[in-house]
C-alpha cells in the first residue's frame, strides 16, 4: 500500500507546476463524484487510490504550485509528508515523556531549535499545537495567569472587578481577538490601535491608550506585537514596543505565526534583534518552514508561568516514582492532552535538509517579493498598496480609464469605488484562470490585490508570469466594471 501510495506522491509532486492551480468545480460536482453509500463492505486499495487521482487530486487547490500566492499557505514538503506517515505509524501520543520517551526527547530538541532560530531565551519552554492560532491563544492565557488576579483561574472572569484590557495594532490577525472572546477578556477589550504609513503600530497611539485605561480603572494584561502582519507582512518595532510593556508591567506576546522564521534569511534577521525580550512568542512552522499542516509553536519565555496555566491535578495524570526530566509533561504547557507526533516532520527536515538550504529558500521567497515590488513600480498599469517588508505584497490593476487621478474629491471617490470593483473581478477572473492565485486585503478601505511568496519552488519568472496572468484575464474581459 505503501508503494503504491509513494507512486502516487511522486507523481503529484513531479507534475505540480503543471496543474491547473485551481479547478473549475462546484461542491455539487465534486458530491456527485463520491461514492456517498455508507460502506459495508471493504474497498480495493487500488480503488481507493483512484479516487484520491479523482477526484480529490482534480478538484484540489494546489497549494504547493509555485505561483500560488493566496493567504499565508505553505507547501508542504516531500520530506515532511514522509515523516507525517512515519508519525502516524509509530502513533506516539505526546502527551508526557512516560507516554513516548524518545518522540518527547526530539520534540524538545527541535523547540531548542527553534529557539535558536528565532533568537529567544535559551530556558524558556514551548511545545508544538495545531497551529498559529492555537498558539495565539496558549499565550494570551498565560498572559492573563500572570498579570490578572490569579482567581481568575478558578472563579472565573466575574471574580476580577477590573475589565482586563489587551493592546495590538488593528493590523492585528483575528485569532487574538477570537483567543480575548475564548478566554472570558472580551473582543471588545482588544484594543485596536492604530497603525503608521508601514502599517506598524503606532507607538503613542499605544501609550496613550494604555494610559486612558489605567485612568479608566481598567486592567491591562497584555500587549501583541505583530512579527509579520497577515495582510501587509508589517513589523511591528519589538525593542520600542518591549520598553512600552515593561513601563506599564504588561506581558508582551509576538505573533510571529506569519514571519517567525524569516529570522533565517540575513536581509531580515535584524528585524528581530529585541524578540527575546518578549514573555511569549506564537510561530508557525506549517508557514515559514515549508511544512504541512498541522505544526504551530508556542514559546514562554518562563516556563513557571505557563505550568501554572495549564497544569492540572487528576488521578489519570499524576506522574508517580519519576525523576524530574522523565516526569515532564507536555499537557502541564498547553491546551491538548492527546497530541501527534508533531515535532517528527520538523526534525526530519531541519536535519535532513539543513538551515543553509531554508535560509536560502526563505531569501528567495523576499527576493521574489521586492522583484515584484520592482516590476510593479515600473509599470504603468499596476500600483503598490503598501510597502513590501518580507513576502507579501499588495497592490492594485489600473486600468487605462481609471489611470488618471481627478481633481475634483466626488469624482476620486467615484474613481477609488471602480478601482475597487474592477480589482475584485480580477482576482475572481485570476482563480477562475486557474495560472496563478493570489487573495485579497483592504487597506485603508480601498479593495487590494494580496499575494504571499512562501513556497521555494516560486522563481523570479514566476512573479513576471502573474503579472502577465493579471494583464492577460483583465484585456480578455473578464474583470470589467470601469
Ligand atoms: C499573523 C498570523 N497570526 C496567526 C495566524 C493563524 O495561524 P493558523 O492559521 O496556523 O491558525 C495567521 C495565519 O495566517 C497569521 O498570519
Amino acid at each position: 500500500m505503501a508503494n503504491a501510495a509513494v507512486e502516487l506522491m511522486a507523481e503529484y509532486l513531479g507534475t505540480i507546476r503543471d496543474r491547473r492551480l485551481y479547478p473549475h468545480t462546484s461542491s455539487r460536482q465534486i458530491r456527485e463524484q463520491l461514492d456517498r453509500s455508507l460502506p459495508e463492505e471493504g474497498t480495493d486499495f487500488e480503488q481507493l487510490l483512484d479516487a484520491i487521482r479523482n477526484p480529490l487530486l482534480e478538484f484540489s487547490r494546489h497549494n504547493g504550485h509555485p505561483r500560488m500566492f493566496g493567504y499565508v499557505q505553505a507547501p508542504g514538503t516531500a520530506i515532511a509528508a514522509i515523516a507525517d506517515l512515519l508519525a502516524s505509524t509509530l502513533n506516539a501520543n505526546l502527551t508526557a515523556w512516560r507516554s513516548a520517551p524518545a518522540a518527547v526527547e526530539m520534540e524538545r530538541l527541535t523547540i531548542d531549535w527553534i529557539k535558536q532560530i528565532v533568537g529567544f531565551d535559551p530556558n524558556a519552554a514551548g511545545l508544538f499545537v495545531s497551529g498559529g492560532s492555537m498558539a495565539n491563544m496558549a499565550a494570551l492565557a498565560a498572559a492573563r495567569r500572570a498579570k490578572a488576579p490569579p482567581e481568575i483561574s478558578n472563579e472565573g472572569a466575574q471574580s476580577c472587578s477590573h475589565a482586563l484590557r489587551i493592546y495590538a495594532s488593528e493590523e492585528v490577525h483575528h485569532s487574538i481577538v477570537k483567543a480575548a472572546a475564548l478566554l472570558g477578556v472580551g473582543r471588545d477589550n482588544v484594543r485596536m490601535i492604530g497603525v503608521d504609513e508601514r502599517y506598524k503600530i503606532n507607538l503613542d497611539a499605544l501609550v496613550a491608550a494604555i494610559e486612558e485605561d489605567r485612568a479608566a480603572d481598567y486592567l491591562p494584561i497584555c500587549v501583541v506585537a505583530n512579527a509579520g502582519t497577515v495582510a501587509t507582512g508589517a513589523f511591528d518595532p519589538l525593542a520600542q514596543i518591549s520598553e512600552i510593556a515593561r513601563r506599564y508591567n504588561l506581558w508582551l506576546h509576538v505573533d510571529a505565526a506569519y514571519g517567525g522564521f524569516a529570522a533565517l534569511a540575513p536581509t531580515t534577521r535584524p528585524l528581530f534583534t529585541s524578540i527575546a525580550q518578549a514573555d511569549s512568542v506564537a510561530l508557525d512552522p506549517h508557514k515559514w518552514l515549508y511544512l504541512p499542516v498541522d505544526c504551530g509553536c508556542i514559546l514562554y519565555r518562563d516556563p513557571e508561568t505557563a505550568r501554572t496555566t495549564f497544569a492540572h491535578e487528576a488521578e489519570y495524570t499524576r506522574v508517580i516514582g519519576q525523576e524530574a526530566d522523565e516526569a515532564f509533561a507536555f499537557w502541564d504547557y498547553g491546551p491538548e492532552l492527546s497530541r501527534r507526533f508533531r515535532a517528527l516532520k520538523v526534525w526530519m527536515l531541519l536535519k535532513g535538509v539543513g538551515l543553509q538550504a531554508l535560509s536560502d529558500a526563505i531569501e528567495k521567497d523576499l527576493a521574489c517579493a521586492r522583484y515584484f515590488e520592482k516590476l510593479v513600480r515600473e509599470s504603468d498599469d499596476f500600483e503598490m498598496l503598501a510597502p513590501v517588508e518580507l513576502s507579501i505584497f499588495c497592490f492594485r490593476h489600473l486600468p487605462h480609464q481609471l489611470k488618471d487621478i481627478p481633481v475634483d474629491e466626488n469624482e476620486r471617490r467615484v474613481r477609488e469605488e471602480k478601482l475597487d470593483l474592477h480589482n475584485e473581478r480580477l482576482l475572481l477572473a485570476l482563480q477562475h484562470d486557474g495560472s496563478s492565485y493570489l487573495s485579497n486585503a483592504r487597506l485603508r478601505g480601498r479593495f487590494t490585490l494580496r499575494g504571499c511568496v512562501m513556497n521555494y519552488r516560486t522563481t523570479l519568472r514566476d512573479m513576471e508570469i502573474l503579472l502577465d496572468d493579471l494583464r492577460r484575464v483583465a484585456v480578455g474581459g473578464a474583470a470589467i466594471g470601469t
